[in-house]
């Protein structure tokens, strides 16, 4: 058997249908639509009904990326979902979306990285299918962050939103050089020092509750600027590449000017990053897998092309894929 690599085969993306404006946050807290959009580049964010969980955002991306595959739950063998707003503390929201994709083989687990979990999720399945371990995949990231929110906090309740992105790999043989369809590679990277950067101030095992989110937002945008240009630059040197020779960009959207920085560091042109943070808001890990979506539905992102993805969060988190689609 030759070298395997992991194909990008089909990809789709979820959002809630009610959509929360600026307007209304305002009615909420003391701010303004002005504020939101000069600071972090948002109009609007997605939220949740009522009953409506993680794992049903996850299914309905899920069945997009699925369709695009050609394939059915049935034709996997892994799911590796990112997410830091489960259905519960256990089991894993994958199994959950397991059971509601009929499939009853391979193994579903998920991977917590918060907002860079869809890159450490793709690690993963991206190196499980190199090993021999499953010849398709399903990655997800899929967050209800609106219910880790404190609505009363106009520092951190603007700035993000519910939604979930997946993708489909495959398994194929052969290739190995930068022409080839597929992960041509993947870089994680964590610092926990940063922890009380930006954290929930709950779980099982501190206060017995859900908590809510709390951030230090000057500390983690620098932060967030200085490790997303440099794994940004790792990825590029790991394949021989210069940022003229990216097709696009899809990053982390958790904020206009976060983007805005990385991009100018590494001399990367505005019009070739995908950019949904105005419509989305921070969808944690289902941020990157949702623009990629995006970006494929309306033909920017093609077969052929080569693609950077980045994402940094919580802990600190922060991680790069070069793929070619
Ligand atoms: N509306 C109006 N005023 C506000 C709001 C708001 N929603 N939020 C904060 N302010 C006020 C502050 O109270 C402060 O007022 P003061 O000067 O009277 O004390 C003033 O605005 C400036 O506050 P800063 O926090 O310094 O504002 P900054 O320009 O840094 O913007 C923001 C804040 C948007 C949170 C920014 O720091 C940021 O985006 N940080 C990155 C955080 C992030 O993206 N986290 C997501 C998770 S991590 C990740 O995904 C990478």
């Amino acid at each position: 058997m030759g070298k395997l690599r992991s194909v990008i085969a089909g990809v789709g993306g979820y959002l809630p249908e009610r959509i929360m404006t600026n307007a209304e946050i305002a009615t909420m807290v003391d701010t303004s639509d002005e504020w939101i959009q000069e600071r972090t580049g948002i109009r609007q964010r997605h939220i949740a009904a009522p009953g409506e969980r993680t794992s049903d955002l996850a299914v309905k991306a899920a069945e997009r990326a699925l369709a695009a595959a050609g394939m059915r739950g049935a034709d996997l063998d892994l799911i590796v979902l990112a997410t830091a707003t489960p259905d519960n503390t256990f089991p894993a929201t994958a199994t959950q979306v397991q059971a509601a994709l009929g499939m009853h083989q391979g193994a579903a687990f998920d991977v917590q990285a918060v907002c860079a979990g869809f890159i450490y999720a793709l690690s993963v399945a991206d190196n499980m299918i190199k090993g021999g371990q499953a010849r398709s995949a399903l990655v997800i990231g899929a967050e209800t962050f609106s219910r880790i929110l404190d609505w009363t906090d106009r520092g951190t309740c603007v700035l993000f939103g519910d939604g979930a992105g997946a993708i489909v790999l495959k398994a194929e043989e052969g290739g190995g050089n930068g022409h080839d369809r597929g992960i041509l590679s993947t870089h994680l990277h964590s610092d926990g020092r940063y922890y009380d950067m930006l954290y929930v101030d709950g779980g099982p095992s501190t206060t017995g509750t859900v908590g809510h989110l709390r951030m230090a937002g000057r500390e983690v945008f620098r932060h967030a600027v200085v490790d997303l240009a440099a794994v940004v630059a790792e990825a590029l040197s790991a394949n021989s590449c210069s940022p003229d020779d990216i097709d696009w960009v899809v990053p982390h959207q958790a904020n206009k000017r976060i983007i805005e920085g990385m991009s100018r560091k590494l001399t990367l042109p505005a019009d070739r990053i995908v950019v949904t943070i105005d419509r989305h808001a921070n969808t944690s890990a289902a941020s990157v897998p949702l623009a990629l979506a995006e970006a494929v539905a309306d033909g920017r992102i093609a077969p052929g092309m080569l693609v950077l993805l980045e994402a940094m969060g919580g802990g600190f988190t922060w991680g790069a894929a070069l793929v070619r689609m």
